[in-house]
Parts: structure tokens; C-alpha cells; sequence
């Protein structure tokens, strides 16, 4: 079989890629259905793009990578093609856009895009062999026990990353990459939740309150939510893309710095009161109760001297934690890392030693924060691609 450009991976980026590439299209993926992921993105409503979407909320080995795909396609130009599809949208929070409805409504635009353009989708599909001859790529594509001898002008990867295994993620792009030769960069699981030795935490599970966490350098202010097995929530997951392991995080239970002033005044007020119990005026009673243990604290409000209630209110703003590890590529939302940049032009995400070899999505070494960008990076990344055929 013959096709223009063959693209393996029915995701966000395959999808995206194979619905604006010209030619004949040939799409396969192993799994059941396509865009699984954004099927379960956002709880079910899927965080499709960021209205605040720059180069600065992705990580890689070059930063400046992503600047061109994103300037290109912009999440403008993805909350139009939403708003052409009648697909109705709100901003959660911090700019990030999710379906009043279902992420559904996402795939079925992408399906009907790829229909509309031709493509050709293959699923319960797996291809293997890759190599490149001198009419382009080949590959053996088998689909219910029966192998066909694929030729693709353009062979585009885009089967994402190594997060979470049980929907299907395999490491095909990094193994393609390396059989044409392409570096990958080390991965690592992100946008994850940290782990605690055990039962560190399993008597504040389901308690959240606003923190900030910083790890690597970098701080996040956002929701923390305390698990059996450690700290998740969006600040956290935030951080654990810039943690590595032995090092500890930095909790601020005051990001704001009010807490001593505020319990300051209300010693003023109510000096008899006991200190936890004003503590679980500013915190979940848990979290209190936990930090009154945790840190000795006894007595009342008036007991204290401003001393130790501005040494009260430090610590809980410099709260160091040594995470054990992260939940791993079975809870993570991404991979970081992956093909490096190096190797393609950021202008196409076309290999720059192998003409018609692409890498596009979470395959590349380009990873969003949290909250619609790993998303951005894949509807931009597959637009670079589809428009250099
Ligand atoms: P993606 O993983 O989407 O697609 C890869 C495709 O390749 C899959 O269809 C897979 O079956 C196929 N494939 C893999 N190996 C194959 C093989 N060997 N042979 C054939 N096919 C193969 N991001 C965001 O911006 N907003 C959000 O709300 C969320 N929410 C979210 C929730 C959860 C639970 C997760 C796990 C992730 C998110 N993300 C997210 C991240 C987002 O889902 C992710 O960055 C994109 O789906 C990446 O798109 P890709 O197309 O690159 O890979």
C-alpha cells in the first residue's frame, strides 16, 4: 500500500496533523478508539488550550523550541476552530478554556475534520519495521492478524509519550527516533503526584487548601491536596515537573505572608482561645490538628509572644518536604522529555537529517505546565507538520 503521509498515533496531535495534511492520509493506532486521552482530559470536559499560552509555561532542553509552532498556531486559532464547531467553552480558571459539555465534542471535531479531509483511519492497527527506502518510508502494518507492506512519502510519529501505560502509551516514538538515529533525551514522568513514606499523610487524605510549592527553583500558587500516599493537586503537579529525586519541595502555607499578623490581631481579640483552634480558623480542622502535632504547638493565643507566633507563621511558610518519589508514569499526566529538539526544526518538526520524518505532540521534548498548554503544544506542533507537506 502507498500513501502520501502515513501517520502513526490517533491522539491529539495525530488527529490534528492527519485532519490539515494535504494528500492521501493513512492514520493508525493500536488502541480501540482515537483521542482517548482527551477523552478522560479535565475531567471528562477536556482543558483544550490556555488563553495565556506562551513558550515560557513549556519545558525543555531548548526553550525556545516551542516559540515558533505556537506563534503559528495559536490557541486563538484552536478557540476559533472550537467556536466553528459550535463546541461551547468556559475559563475554569487561570485561563484555562474546558467544554460546558464533553470532551467528546473534541474528538467528533477532529474525526470530522480528518473525514473532511480525507484521511484514512486504521485502529486495532500496529505498525513495526520502520525504515526508509528509496521511495520513502516503509513499514508493516498488521490489523486483524493480516500485515500489509506500507510506503509513506511522509511518515509522521505522534503516539505521545510514556504516561500512563494502561491507556495504550508505549515508548514507540523514542524507539523510532533512535533507529533513524534521532537523540532522545532522558524522560521522566511529570505533572504528577509526589509520594511520602508510608502514612506520612493518610490522615489528611482529601484535604485541600491553597499553597504555594516550589521545587527546582520554581514556585507555583494553586491548590494542594493531601493523598494516602502523599501531596497531589495542582500546585504540586505543577512542581513535580521541576523536581528530581533526594531533593527536597518547599511548602508555603502562607503564600500570602498574613498569617502572623493575622493571628497577632486575633490574640488582641480572643487571647484565650487555643491556638489550633484558631489555626483551623485559616486551615481545614485536619490540617490543623496535624501542623498543632507536627510542630508541638500547645496553649492559647495569649500564651505566645510575637516571637513564636511570627516562628509559627515561618515555618508554615518554609515547610520543607522530602518526597520518596512521584506515583510514576502510571498517574502522570506527561512525559518530560523525549525526542530532542536538537534533531528537528522547530519550524516543522521535520527530522533535519531525515527529510519526511516528523515527530510531533508529547513525543518531542516540549512539556506543558499544567492547565490546557500540553494540549497548545499538540494541536501547534501537528498544524507545523501538516502545513510543510
Ligand atoms: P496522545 O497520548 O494523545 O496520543 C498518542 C496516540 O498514539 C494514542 O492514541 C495511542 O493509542 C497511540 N499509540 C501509542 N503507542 C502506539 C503504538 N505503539 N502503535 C500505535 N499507536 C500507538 N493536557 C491538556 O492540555 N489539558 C488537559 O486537560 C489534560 N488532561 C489530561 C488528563 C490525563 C489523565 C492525562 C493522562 C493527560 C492529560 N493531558 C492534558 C495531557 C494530554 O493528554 C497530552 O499531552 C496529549 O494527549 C498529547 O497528545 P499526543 O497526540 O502527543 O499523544
Amino acid at each position: 500500500m502507498r500513501t502520501d503521509t502515513a501517520i502513526i498515533g490517533a491522539g491529539a496531535a495525530g488527529m490534528m496533523c492527519a485532519a490539515h495534511t494535504p494528500g492521501r492520509v493513512l492514520v493508525i493506532d493500536h488502541a480501540q478508539a482515537p483521542g482517548e486521552k482527551i477523552r478522560i482530559s479535565g475531567g471528562g470536559r477536556c482543558n483544550f488550550t490556555n488563553m495565556y499560552c506562551d513558550a515560557q509555561s513549556f519545558l525543555s532542553e531548548n526553550p525556545h523550541f516551542a516559540k515558533s509552532a505556537l506563534a503559528r498556531y495559536t490557541q486563538w486559532d484552536f478557540i476559533s476552530l472550537v467556536d466553528q464547531y459550535g463546541i461551547a467553552w468556559h475559563e475554569k480558571t487561570l485561563g484555562q478554556l474546558f467544554c460546558d459539555g464533553s470532551a467528546k465534542e473534541i474528538i467528533a471535531m477532529l474525526l470530522d475534520l480528518m473525514q473532511k479531509n480525507g484521511a484514512i483511519l486504521n485502529l486495532q492497527t500496529t505498525a513495526r519495521d520502520f525504515a526508509k527506502g528509496p521511495d520513502g518510508f516503509t513499514f508493516a502494518m498488521t490489523r486483524e492478524g493480516r500485515t500489509t507492506q506500507v510506503t509513506a512519502k511522509n511518515l509522521v510519529i505522534a503516539t505521545g509519550g510514556k504516561s500512563i501505560p494502561k491507556m495504550g502509551a508505549t515508548g514507540l516514538a523514542y524507539d523510532v527516533a533512535r533507529r533513524f538515529g534521532l537523540r532522545v533525551t532522558d524522560t521522566r514522568p511529570a505533572l504528577v503526584p509526589f509520594t511520602f513514606p508510608e502514612g506520612r499523610f493518610a490522615h489528611l487524605a482529601g484535604v485541600a487548601a491553597p499553597a504555594r510549592i516550589s521545587a527546582g527553583g520554581t514556585a507555583f500558587d494553586e491548590a494542594l491536596l493531601f493523598t494516602h500516599r502523599g501531596l497531589s493537586g495542582p500546585a504540586v503537579l505543577q512542581a513535580s515537573s521541576y523536581w528530581r529525586e533526594g531533593e527536597p519541595v518547599m511548602l508555603s502555607l502562607d503564600p500570602e505572608n498574613t498569617l502572623s499578623e493575622a493571628l497577632r490581631a486575633q490574640r488582641q481579640q480572643s487571647g484565650r482561645r487555643k491556638l489550633v483552634t484558631e489555626l483551623a480558623q485559616h486551615y481545614p480542622a485536619r490540617l490543623a490538628d496535624h501542623i498543632a502535632t507536627e510542630f508541638g504547638l500547645a496553649g492559647n493565643l495569649a500564651d505566645q509572644s510575637d516571637a513564636q507566633l511570627q516562628d509559627l507563621a515561618d515555618r508554615l511558610g518554609n515547610w520543607e518536604m522530602l518526597p520518596s518519589g512521584t506515583e510514576g508514569y502510571r498517574k502522570a499526566e506527561v512525559t518530560l522529555g523525549g525526542i530532542s529538539t536538537d534533531e528537528l526544526s522547530s519550524q516543522t518538526m521535520a527530522a533535519k537529517d531525515i527529510p519526511g520524518l516528523y515527530f510531533i505532540g508529547e513525543a518531542v521534548d516540549v512539556t506543558g505546565w499544567l492547565g490546557g498548554y500540553n494540549f497548545q503544544w499538540a494541536w501547534a506542533s501537528a498544524m507545523a507538520a501538516a502545513r510543510a507537506k
